[in-house]
């Protein structure tokens, strides 16, 4: 497989505000069938990585517990389960995801405009009543699609053209980011400033399998972009040494931040 170069520079003027380190931009995606195996990999990487990623696999075997566990054990949560129904189910999803505790929740951005607001009003609601609802991401086109995958399902724009028509959109109805991938994270950022949180899955250090991923960057790159957070699974989860493998992605995207500024 070939690492896609490094895209184009980032302006920096429009870098995301408040200068994150990398154990606070890496969120690792928890991606296993049990919380045992997950509790396992998280506490290896426990005080060098602050983020972990529940997805759709962990969060319907291990649900909410694994949730409270891991937060007890010091992580954000980034509840990933791309949420994509109509209005009123996905607002009490989000109703329901909020007592889970995670800081991020994805929902799909292809459910239209009343369905992100309803996301977006449940949420306010849920602050406004005093809780602590998570910041709402809208994932755009998902990193395993290519122009053939979008052209199957009726899309004949581009991934990048299709990514920001409806990143542009979900920031209309007030999400606080978008989950991207790599690709597109400076044409982002060129288009729609630094506000948006710009979540950054299918990332390959150099020299690794690309598996189902389609659109990737190396850690170093999609910083290097403009990236608020990298989501990065089986090159640490499956890697023979999970906190090596961590630790040298974390020591890349530090280089790439250093010669950012
Ligand atoms: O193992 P890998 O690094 O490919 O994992 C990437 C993670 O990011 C997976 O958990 C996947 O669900 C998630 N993701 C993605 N593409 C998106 C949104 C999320 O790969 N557009």
């Amino acid at each position: 497989m070939s690492v896609p170069k490094p895209s184009e520079t980032f302006d920096a003027s429009l870098r995301p505000a408040g200068g994150r380190s990398p154990s606070d931009s890496l969120i690792v995606a928890l991606d296993f069938p049990s919380a045992a195996e997950a509790l396992a990999l998280a506490d290896q990487l426990a005080g060098s990585c602050r983020w972990v990623k529940v997805g759709l696999e962990l969060y319907l075997a291990a649900g909410n517990p694994i949730v409270a566990e891991l937060k007890g054990r010091g992580f954000s949560i980034f509840l990933d389960l791309k949420l994509h129904d109509i209005p009123n189910t996905v607002a009490g999803a989000v109703r329901s995801a909020a007592q889970a505790g995670a800081s991020l929740l994805t929902l799909h951005a292809a459910g239209g405009p009343a369905m992100l607001r309803a996301a977006v009003e449940a949420a306010s609601e849920i602050a406004a009543q005093g809780g602590n609802p998570p910041q709402l991401l809208a994932v755009t086109v998902l990193t395993s699609m290519d122009a053939a995958e979008l052209a199957a399902i009726g899309v004949a724009q581009s991934p990048a053209e299709q990514v920001l028509r409806l990143g542009r959109m979900a920031m209309a109805c007030g999400v606080a980011g978008l989950v991207c991938s790599p690709e597109e994270v400076a044409m982002l950022r060129q288009n729609l400033g630094n506000k948006p949180l710009l979540v950054a899955p299918g990332i390959r250090p150099a020299g690794s399998a690309a598996q189902d991923q389609k659109r990737l960057a190396t850690p170093g790159a999609a910083i290097t972009a403009g990236a608020s957070y990298l989501v990065v699974g089986r090159p640490i989860t499956q890697a023979a040494n999970p906190l090596r493998a961590a630790q040298s992605i974390l020591l890349e995207m530090e280089s790439a931040q250093k010669s950012a500024r």
